[in-house]
């Protein structure tokens, strides 16, 4: 199924003779800022502390490599933005899906396909590709953003202090695990419909934060799950983000997913979904 999918995702779906805004420095012309500052940022963000997902790895009973985890962050995470830099998401989604897979054994010879709505830079797709790659679990990360992989551009991180790259440049020193990631380019509203996915194990959803876009792709990848199943969604903030907060809410009580929430701020929230029943 991959191999197909990998063959149809090489390019932007849609119109090739149309203009993409997306493919022309969609995040700048320039670098943000120098690399004093970005640093600082890091070290900042690195040093933050948060209980209830100290307290989530500790009932999982898995951690993710914190130096590796952070080593990632300075390119993929450190960016000039007005709230705080938070790459608790990393943590999150490492120890549930190391949580989740073992207790959930796919049949032999099946890989788990983990599908992944905004991928940015790279960062959340290659924390679960690690989860995978820890577990000894066979599968891949389909992710899907506007931005595209392999047109050079600014991404707001340190590493524009040394010219315009493509997302491959920025993660090149993940060569193993970028083999179980599909980069896909384009929005989801018309991308979910194109890829010819007939099952999704697990997914994380993080791209457009409406009700609707959340709902659609809920009710896509609900569509191809069975019992034990998960979906994360990031950003469950109801200051920030109340369509996020609603679609979870109604998810909870119109399918048949269980909700486990962790509020680590209040600016930032996470939902895992657990499917109960076919
Ligand atoms: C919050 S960021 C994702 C962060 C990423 N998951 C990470 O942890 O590094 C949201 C991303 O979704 C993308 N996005 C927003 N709306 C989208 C849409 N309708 N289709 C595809 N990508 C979209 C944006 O370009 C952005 O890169």
């Amino acid at each position: 199924m991959l191999s197909r999918l990998i063959s149809r995702l090489v390019g932007p779906l849609g119109r090739r003779d149309c203009p993409n805004p997306w493919r022309d420095f969609p995040l700048g012309r320039q670098p943000r800022a120098d690399a004093e500052t970005y640093l600082r940022l890091h070290s900042q963000a690195c040093a933050a502390v948060y209980p209830e997902i100290d307290a989530l790895e500790a009932a999982a009973g898995f951690v993710i490599d914190r130096a590796w985890m952070h080593s990632l962050a300075l390119h993929t995470q450190t960016v000039i933005k007005d709230s705080a830099l938070n790459f608790s998401h990393g943590r999150v989604l490492y120890s549930v899906l190391r949580r989740h897979f073992p207790q959930n054994r796919l049949p032999t010879g099946e890989g788990a396909l983990i599908l992944e709505t905004g991928t940015a830079r790279g960062f959340s797709a290659l924390c679960m590709a690690k989860a995978l790659a820890d577990a000894g679990v066979p599968g891949h990360i389909l992710t899907i953003d506007v931005l595209p992989h392999d047109v050079a551009m600014y991404w707001n991180c340190i590493d524009d202090l040394e010219g315009p790259k493509t997302r491959r440049e920025l993660l090149a020193d993940q060569e193993t695990l970028l083999a179980r990631i599909v980069f896909a380019e384009g929005d989801t509203r018309e991308m979910l419909g194109q890829l010819g996915l007939s099952r999704v194990h697990a997914a994380y959803l993080d791209a457009q934060h409406t009700f609707e876009d959340v709902m659609a792709e809920f009710r896509f990848v609900a569509a191809r799950q069975r019992q034990g199943d998960i979906i994360v969604f990031d950003d469950v903030t109801p200051g920030l983000f109340p369509g996020v907060v609603q679609a979870v809410d109604q998810i909870e009580c119109s399918f048949p997913y269980a909700m486990e929430r962790i509020q680590v701020s209040e600016q930032r929230g996470y939902a895992i979904a657990a499917r109960q029943s076919d």
